[in-house]
């Protein structure tokens, strides 16, 4: 699940890292605060609503079911995930059983952490397991990508000292597993898609995706030798589409290759929570859309009418206590309900279009 995205000042190089830091806490309060006052109107004032009918209804097809997803990969796929401690941070990583044919880094939004992508098991007790992070490491791994997830030093990821902390960890965990032959890519979201944006002018990527976020292009310098990038991004959220726009063009003109997936919301049914939420069962998937829909959370055609986080789902659900909901299940369902409202949040329902951006700049 993430929180709206927010980028801290990207100028302090790694030099002047200890003098920016006052500087950086400052703008990170600043940004706290300006990203409280636009979660509290989120899907009210700020956001008028776009999409028509017939977009609406190419949608309904464009929902993949997570297991046709997978094309049948998904029982061939387990989660058997390693996790360790390195550079005072935790990484949470696992390699196909048969020859991987690439590796994949994969940065979180703000107030995430390794453990959302990786299904709670006896090798990670702690796991949480996120619907769309948990999808996107299936993906990656029935597609035979090895998987690295890395935690955040804070809450969301800082571009001084920790870009080479990550650097310095992805480098020893690959020549330690004896993967340096294979390709090297790397998927970001919000927070995560900033920090790869920059990564990537340190490391050597093959590609990457920058997911919800628009990079710090204005920022860098970006050299012809950048990775190809794929943006996957929902136009809903307009600033940041607008300021995506612009980048495609500066990378285009610098020569890089580039491409754009857009996100638009889609209808949920009574099924949807049950399909994508592992531990939700179909009853309980039906009762919380009724629920929702008698709230008027959903509208009659089954959309989301304001962002899962501007509205007290919870508090409202509590309260009627009509649905008895556990509660390590809130952030899955909040995850869900964000995702439909297509603002901001993680995604996998492009995992097709993702892989095949990879492994078309494989080689
Ligand atoms: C509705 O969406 C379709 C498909 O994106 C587009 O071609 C059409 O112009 C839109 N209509 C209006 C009134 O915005
Ligand atoms: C990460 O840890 C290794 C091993 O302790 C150390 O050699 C390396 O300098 C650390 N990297 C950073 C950036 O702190
Ligand atoms: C749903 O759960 C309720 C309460 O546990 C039960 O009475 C009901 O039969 C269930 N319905 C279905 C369709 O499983």
């Amino acid at each position: 699940m993430l929180k709206r995205g927010h980028k801290s000042n990207p100028r302090n190089g790694v030099q002047n890292c200890r003098v920016s830091v006052l500087v950086m806490s400052f703008t990170l309060m600043l940004m706290l605060v300006f990203v409280y006052l636009l979660l509290k109107t989120d899907g009210e004032e700020n956001y008028t609503k776009t999409n028509n009918d017939s977009e609406k209804l190419s949608l309904d097809h464009e929902l993949p079911n997570p297991k046709q997803q997978l094309n049948g990969f998904d029982s061939l796929v387990q989660f058997h995930p390693t996790k360790e401690f390195r550079n005072g941070t935790d990484l949470i990583w696992q390699v196909p059983e048969s020859s991987p044919k690439g590796v994949l880094f994969v940065a979180h939004g703000c107030y995430g952490r390794a453990i959302n992508f990786w299904d709670r098991t006896p090798e990670c007790p702690d796991c949480i397991g996120l619907p769309e992070e948990r999808l996107l490491v299936l993906n990656a791994l029935a597609r035979g990508f090895a998987v690295i997830t890395i935690s955040s030093a804070r809450t969301c990821w800082t571009y001084g000292k920790e870009l080479l902390v990550v650097k310095d960890i992805i480098e020893w965990w690959i020549s330690k597993r004896k993967l340096e032959k294979l390709p090297l890519v790397a998927l970001g979201a919000s927070s995560g898609g900033y920090f790869v944006s920059v990564l990537a002018s340190t490391m050597k990527f093959n590609s990457i995706v920058i997911m919800i976020a628009e990079g710090m292009f204005e920022e860098m310098d970006v050299k012809r030798d950048y990775p190809p990038t794929l943006f996957v991004h929902m136009p809903k959220d307009f600033g940041r589409k607008q300021k995506i726009d612009e980048y495609v063009e500066i990378l285009k003109d610098v020569g890089i290759d580039v491409g754009v997936v857009e996100c638009i919301e889609f209808p949920l049914s009574a099924n949807t929570l049950s399909d994508r939420i592992p531990g939700l069962d179909q009853n309980l998937s039906g009762k919380l859309f009724e629920f929702l829909k008698g709230k008027g959370f959903i509208d009659k055609d089954g959309y989301m009418t304001r962002d899962g986080r501007a509205i007290k789902w919870k508090e409202v659900l509590e309260e009627k206590n009509t649905v008895s909901l556990d509660k390590h299940l809130v952030p899955h369902i909040q995850e869900e309900l964000n995702l439909a409202f297509a603002y901001h949040e993680m995604t996998s329902v492009h995992s097709d279009q993702i892989f095949k951006w990879f492994e078309s700049h494989i080689s």
